[in-house]
């Protein structure tokens, strides 16, 4: 056994299957007494403490012995520099954009500030238990650079990309597309695949980019197929009157990206909630992602996303949760989940806490394309998980008075409790590649 040895001994909760589409039994896998070894930082072995103790008997073991472990939560669409402009009062998208977000991406030209507040921001996502986040920087190369260099001291798993915008925007928030794409470039090489880095080509919107400017994303997509593809889609009412006009050609929203070459594996659209039957089938067939972003959606009066839909037997779509601040509420994925959940009751459906806690890691790491390193504790994958408190708060112990679940039924009501009273309070350590963070 190297050095380099980690044990944790507790209650482990991941998933093997899709609980959308499979039972809970034949989906989630409980141990509530196992073991999972981590070695430079990847997972080496998981499994009962059973199974496992004889051959771990002379290591020292971490033991969480009252709390739930789940893989690190993934964040599939959220803003750094919109960290400091959460909850800002009174208006829904566009207006919003204009009031509050622009003038406030606009600091991120300066990169000591955008340093800050990005480190900031990575830590508050560790304390939230996030270890993988897709995330919009602003139009400012710098703002790009400082992320990387932040996520990759803590060895994050981080997917981001400069912000792409040339029109509809305070001048002080356009770039011109040549020089956005040569930069672009430039980042890719430097940063995709750097560590646990990957990059995102990222069109704010299509209301924000003139044709020429996703006619270039789409070249840098052809010549770069393994970087990802991030964007708006069909979130509000006004903004898809407004993208219609500007692209008259396009039979609707969707279709503007896959005019540009911009629809595909690896492409995550945020939103997509005013979509129709023919945008979902084709999102499905293209095998791209959407990041369903609850407190965003709610919070900014944009409207139901149709989960259900997006998981249909006959044309289903990769789906992850995102928290989409500064649109969206809370850091918290537990939050997220939270208002998930009553976004579903409101369209006569219940969200599962299994199917919740899919979406947030095995399920966006598919959405990813990254279920091969991230989002359960299958071997060899990277060692991020998150410890959980199920009483972190006097309401969490009233409501849960025993910690630990013997079987599936009693985690599944605990964990859902969990879920709807939680946040980063009931996070009680993050690891990050086999360390501990924080
Ligand atoms: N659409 C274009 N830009 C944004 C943004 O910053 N936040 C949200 N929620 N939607 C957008
Ligand atoms: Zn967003």
């Amino acid at each position: 056994m190297s050095s380099d040895t980690t044990i944790i001994r507790g209650s482990f909760l991941d998933f093997v299957e899709d609980p959308f589409y499979e039972s809970e039994s034949n989906s989630v896998r409980y141990v509530s007494d196992g073991l999972l070894v981590l070695e430079n930082g990847k997972i080496r072995a998981f499994g009962t403490y059973e199974s496992l103790q004889e051959q771990y008997s002379n290591s020292k073991i971490i033991s969480y012995s009252d709390q739930l472990i789940t893989p690190g939560l993934i964040d599939l669409h959220v803003h750094y520099p919109q960290t400091e402009m959460i909850a800002a009062y009174g208006e829904q998208l566009l207006q919003w954009l204009e009031k509050y977000t622009f003038p406030t991406e606009a600091k991120f030209k300066d990169a000591e500030y955008a340093r800050k507040i990005a480190s900031f921001f990575l830590d508050e996502l560790l304390r939230n238990g996030t270890t993988t986040a897709v995330v919009l920087t602003t139009i400012f190369p710098q703002s790009v650079e400082v992320l990387f260099e932040e996520a990759r001291k803590r060895q994050m798993r981080i997917i981001a990309g400069q912000v792409l915008m040339t029109r509809n925007a305070p001048d002080f928030l356009i770039n011109d597309a040549q020089t956005a794409y040569l930069q672009t470039r430039e980042h890719i090489k430097k940063w995709h695949g750097l560590e646990r880095l990957l990059y995102a080509i990222t069109p704010r919107f299509a209301i924000t980019s003139i044709p020429e400017e996703l006619a270039l994303a789409g070249k840098l997509k052809a010549e770069f197929t393994d970087v990802y593809v991030h964007t708006h889609l069909a979130e509000n009412v006004q903004e898809v009157q407004f993208t219609a006009e500007l692209f008259p050609e396009s039979k609707d929203y969707l279709n503007v990206y896959e005019q540009f070459g911009l629809v595909g594996e690896r492409s995550i659209f945020a939103h997509c909630i005013q979509l129709d039957n023919s945008a979902f089938q084709r999102l499905s067939n293209a095998g791209s992602a959407i990041a369903f972003c609850p407190t965003s959606n709610l919070f900014l009066g944009s409207g139901l996303f149709k989960l259900n839909q997006a998981k249909s037997t006959q044309y289903p779509i990769k789906v992850g949760l995102a928290t989409d601040v500064g649109g969206g509420t809370s850091l918290s994925l537990l939050q997220t989940m939270s208002d998930a959940y009553k976004i579903m009751q409101l369209q006569g459906k219940s969200l599962s806490v299994f199917q919740a806690f899919y979406l947030a890691t095995l399920g966006a790491a598919k959405a990813l394309s990254l279920e091969d390193k991230v989002g359960s504790f299958e071997v060899e994958k990277e060692a991020d998980f998150v410890v959980w408190d199920l009483q972190a708060t006097p309401v969490m112990k009233l409501r849960n008075p025993i910690a630990k679940s013997n079987n599936l039924e009693e985690l599944a009501e605990k964990a859902f409790a969990m879920m709807i009273l939680g946040d980063e309070r009931a996070v009680k350590a993050t690891y990050v590649a086999g360390n501990l963070t924080g």
